[in-house]
C-alpha cells in the first residue's frame, strides 16, 4: 500500500472518519492484493452510536442469543477459530456477531446482498474492531470484493468456519478451487463463458486472485472446517454439490431446523414482506389482489400476511401438496398467466428462476407492483425489462423503480428484484431472528467441536427444542410438564426430544 494512502487511513481511523477517499482499483477488474488490509469499509462510521442503540434494543428481543452468550461465553468454544460471515449486515446480525466474538471467535463479516446492510449496525460493529465490509447499495463488484475481504484474514489465510446465507461465500471458495484445479491441470485459464452480469464479476475476480496466488483457494480449503448455512436456497446449493460429489467441506443445514424454517421463513416473512412493500410504496393492500408465487414456508407467511391486510390472495405452485395446502386454506391456486388480468401485487417466494418473466410484466395491469422475497434476484426477469428499448425506467427512490410501457401502462419493481423485505425494509424482527441465529451459533460450536467429515448435517432435535425453549419466557408461555406415566405411555423421555425425526410440525 502506498505510504500516503496508509497515513490517510490511519488519520481516518484516529478521527473516526469514513474511508471515502478513492482506492485505486479497489473494486475494478483488478484488485491490488487478495487482502487489502483495510480494517473495515462501511458507509459512515459516525452512525455507530445510532447502531449501538438499535443493537441494545435488539439484544432485549433476542433471548436465545443472549442465553447462548451466558451459557457458552465462559468456555470460549470458538477460541482460535477464524469465522467469516456472509449474511445480511443488520442489527440482528450485529447481535449474532457479538455473540460469536463473546464465544472466542476471530470474526470478519460481509453482507450477503447488495441492498440489505443497515449502515448504522455495520458502523457499530466496525467500531468494536471487527472487520466488516458492508454498506447499503453496493455494486456487484463491491459486493464480491467485500465477500473476498471477509474471507481473507490479515495473513492471507482463510477462515476455519463460515456463517453463510445463500451460499455465496461457499460458492466463491468452490469456484476458486475449481479454477485453480483447471489451471493446474490444463496449463491455461478458461475464457469466461457466461453472459450473466454477476457471474462475470465473480469469474473476473477469481482470475485476478489466481494471478496473485495459484494455490490461494486450495490453502483456504485446507484450513476450513465447514460452514453453517442459513437459508433454503443455500441449502439447495450445498445438497446439489453433495450429490454431485463436488462439496469440499462439511456444512450444517441451519435452515431446516424447525425453529428456523418454520419460524423465520413463515412468521418473519409474514411481517417483513408487508414492511418492505409499505416502506417502498405506501400502497393500500386491503382490497387489492395479491399473487404469491410459491406456497412453501416463505409463501405461506406471505399469503397469511397479505390476507391479514384484507387482500384477495392468489397462489401459484408446482407442487401438488403445497397447492392443495393453499386451497385448503381458502386461497385460489392459479398460474401467473391467469393472474395477470386481475392482480395488483406480485410476490415471488420460490427460490426458483424465471417465475415472473419479461413477457408477464409487459402484460400486467397499470400500477402493478412486482417484488421478490426469495433469496436471489433471478425469480423476476428484471434485466430483460431493463434492456427493452420500448420500456422507460425511472427511479422513484432507491430500490423503487417505475417502468412505463409504450401504451402508457406503468408497473413498479421493488429492490431491482432482490429480496424486498431486506432491500426495502430491515428484514425480519429481532425475536424471530434470535431463533435462527441461536441455531447458527449452535452449528458453529458443533463444527468447531466435531470437525466433521465432508457432508451436510442437521442439528439434533433436542437442540432444536432447546432453541424454542429459550424463547418461551419472552412470549409468556407456560409449558405443561409430562408426568412419568404420560412420558412412558407415549414412549419418550420427559425432557425430550418430544417428536420422532419424521414429524413435520
Ligand atoms: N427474504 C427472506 O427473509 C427469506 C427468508 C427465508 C427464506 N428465504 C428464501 O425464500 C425462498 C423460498 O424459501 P422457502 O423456505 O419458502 O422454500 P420452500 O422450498 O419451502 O418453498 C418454495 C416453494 O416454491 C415452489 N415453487 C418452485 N418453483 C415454482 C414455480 N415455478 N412456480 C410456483 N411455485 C414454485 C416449490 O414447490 C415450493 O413449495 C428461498 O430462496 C429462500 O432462501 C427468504
Amino acid at each position: 500500500m502506498k505510504k500516503a494512502l496508509f497515513l490517510a487511513m490511519l488519520f481516518a481511523l484516529a478521527t473516526n472518519q469514513s474511508y471515502t477517499f478513492a482506492f485505486p482499483n479497489l473494486f475494478g477488474d483488478k484488485i491490488n492484493k487478495i487482502n487489502e488490509n483495510i480494517p473495515y469499509k462501511v458507509k459512515d462510521p459516525n452512525l455507530s452510536e445510532l447502531g449501538r442503540l438499535a443493537i441494545g434494543i435488539g439484544e432485549k428481543e433476542m433471548p436465545g442469543l443472549m442465553a447462548t452468550r451466558k451459557k457458552y461465553g465462559p468456555y470460549k468454544p470458538l477460541a482460535n477459530q477464524k469465522v467469516t460471515g456472509s449474511l445480511h449486515m443488520t442489527v440482528e446480525t450485529a447481535v449474532l456477531i457479538e455473540t460469536l466474538v463473546e464465544l472466542g471467535a476471530d470474526v470478519r463479516w460481509a453482507s450477503c446482498n447488495i441492498f440489505s446492510t443497515q449502515d448504522h449496525a455495520a458502523a457499530a460493529i466496525a467500531k468494536t474492531g471487527v472487520p466488516v465490509y458492508a454498506w447499503k447499495g453496493e455494486t456487484l463488484e463491491e459486493y464480491w470484493w467485500c465477500t473476498l475481504q471477509a474471507l481473507t484474514f490479515p495473513d492471507d489465510s482463510g477462515p476455519n468456519l463460515i456463517v453463510d446465507d445463500g451460499g455465496d461465500a461457499t460458492m466463491l471458495i468452490h469456484k476458486g478451487y475449481e479454477l485453480e484445479e483447471f489451471a493446474a491441470n490444463n496449463g491455461y485459464v478458461p475464457t469466461i463463458a457466461t453472459d450473466n452480469k454477476e457471474e462475470i464479476v465473480v469469474e473476473k475476480l477469481l482470475r485476478n486472485i489466481l494471478e496473485k496466488d495459484a494455490q490461494h483457494w486450495h490453502k483456504v480449503v485446507g484450513e476450513l472446517i465447514g460452514a453453517s448455512e442459513e437459508t433454503t436456497t443455500g441449502v439447495h446449493r450445498l445438497l446439489q454439490r453433495e450429490q454431485a460429489g463436488t462439496l469440499l467441506f462439511a456444512a450444517y443445514n441451519v435452515n431446516d431446523s424447525v425453529t428456523k424454517s418454520k419460524f423465520d421463513n413463515v412468521y418473519g416473512c409474514r411481517e417483513s414482506l408487508a414492511d418492505g412493500i409499505k416502506r417502498a410504496t405506501d400502497v393500500m393492500i386491503a382490497g387489492k389482489t395479491v399473487v404469491v408465487c410459491g406456497y412453501g414456508e416463505v409463501g405461506k407467511g406471505c399469503a397469511q400476511s397479505m390476507r391479514g391486510y384484507g387482500a384477495r390472495v392468489l397462489i401459484t405452485e408446482v407442487d401438488p401438496i403445497c397447492a392443495l395446502q393453499a386451497a385448503m386454506e381458502g386461497f385460489e391456486v392459479v398460474t401467473v398467466e391467469q393472474a395477470l388480468e386481475e392482480a395488483n401485487i406480485f410476490v415471488t417466494a420460490t427460490g426458483n428462476c424465471d417465475i415472473i418473466t419479461h413477457e408477464h410484466m409487459l402484460n400486467m395491469l397499470d400500477q402493478a407492483i412486482v417484488c421478490n422475497i426469495g433469496h436471489f434476484d433471478n425469480e423476476i426477469q428484471v434485466e430483460a425489462l431493463n434492456q427493452n428499448p420500448n420500456v422507460t425506467k425511472e427511479t422513484i427512490k432507491p430500490q423503487v423503480d417505475r417502468y412505463t410501457f409504450a401504451d402508457g401502462r406503468q408497473i413498479f419493481v421493488l429492490a431491482e428484484g432482490r429480496l424486498v423485505n431486506l432491500g426495502c425494509a430491515t428484514g425480519h424482527p429481532s425475536f424471530v431472528m434470535s431463533n435462527s441465529f441461536t441455531n447458527q451459533v449452535l452449528a458453529q460450536i458443533a463444527l468447531a467441536k466435531e470437525v466433521p467429515p465432508v457432508g451436510v448435517y442437521m442439528l439434533p432435535k433436542i437442540l432444536d427444542e432447546e432453541v424454542a425453549r429459550l424463547h418461551l419466557d419472552h412470549v409468556g408461555v407456560t409449558l405443561t410438564e409430562l408426568s412419568d406415566k404420560q412420558a412412558d405411555y407415549i414412549g419418550i423421555k420427559k425432557e425430550g426430544p418430544y417428536k420422532a425425526e419424521h414429524y413435520r410440525y
